[in-house]
């Protein structure tokens, strides 16, 4: 086996959600800037990084969201707080930075690779991220899937439900990623969603469209931090070889 396999093997076994913190250790915030800036390495849908990560650090904000992540003590003691948001109202945004990305990266615009690029953030994402109040292009869109569907294989997804598992899917990978380089640096953490994710919401003026993906409190793990032993029903069970 690799020495970097071993070593990120090691890392993903030795993480558990610790729900207390030690007050007292030591606790280097970079560690956390370092691990966002892996977080935000995680594969996303159609690159369109549809996230946002608020890291909450006074006091004050800490106390605050402690108390809408219902006084959990992984909340309460955690160093840092980390709310991860998903953010599908950005999709036009994101899609702007893609188009501008790709004219650079494919600056021959004939080329077929440039081509198919640009069809797809100039339209095919529009198609799927566009929803109006009722949600009726999305019904539409299934109605057409359904039907092309019967002749060949076609994504399904494309209502506003969809969209938002979407983008709930990314930011989740993106949360796995921080939870593991704060591993690798030496600290715990604990994703919870356990909270009440509209008055987080409120808090930190975001509109209507964002969403509270997970609170990730975070720190240096006290003794008894950990609970229980790790439990997971035999692999046997959830993995399938077809
Ligand atoms: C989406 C999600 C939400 C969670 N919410 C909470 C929570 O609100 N409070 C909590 O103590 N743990 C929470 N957990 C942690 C799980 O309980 C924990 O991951 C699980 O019991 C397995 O333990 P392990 O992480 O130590 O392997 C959550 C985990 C995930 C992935």
């Amino acid at each position: 086996m690799r020495a970097t396999a071993k070593t990120l093997y090691q890392i993903i076994e030795d993480r558990r959600s610790v729900r207390i913190y030690d007050p007292e250790a030591d606790f280097d915030s970079e560690a956390v800037s370092r691990s966002l800036k892996s977080a935000v390495l995680a594969p996303n849908s159609s690159n369109m990084q549809l996230w946002e990560f608020y890291r909450i650090q006074s006091a004050k904000a800490k106390e605050k969201i402690a108390w809408m992540c219902m006084n959990q003590k992984a909340a309460k003691t955690a160093h840092e707080l980390i709310v991860v948001v998903g953010r599908r109202d950005l999709w036009r945004k994101r899609q702007r930075a893609l188009v501008e990305e790709m004219q650079r990266a494919y600056p021959d615009a004939a080329a077929k690779q440039a081509k198919r690029a640009m069809n797809y953030y100039k339209n095919l994402i529009p198609k799927y991220y566009w929803t109006d109040w009722f949600d009726l292009w999305g019904v539409m869109k299934k109605i057409i899937y359904f039907f092309v569907g019967l002749k060949r294989p076609i994504v399904r997804h494309g209502n506003r439900a969809d969209i938002r598992i979407s983008v709930h899917k990314s930011a989740a990978l993106a949360a796995e990623n921080f939870m593991l380089a704060m591993k690798a640096e030496g600290y715990d953490s604990c994703p919870m969603e356990g909270m009440d994710s509209l008055r987080i919401k409120k808090y930190l003026n975001l509109p209507r469209k964002a969403e509270i993906v997970m609170v990730i409190g975070c720190g240096p793990a006290a003794e008894k931090g950990i609970y229980s032993k790790r439990f997971r029903v035999p692999n046997e069970e959830v993995i399938k070889t077809v």
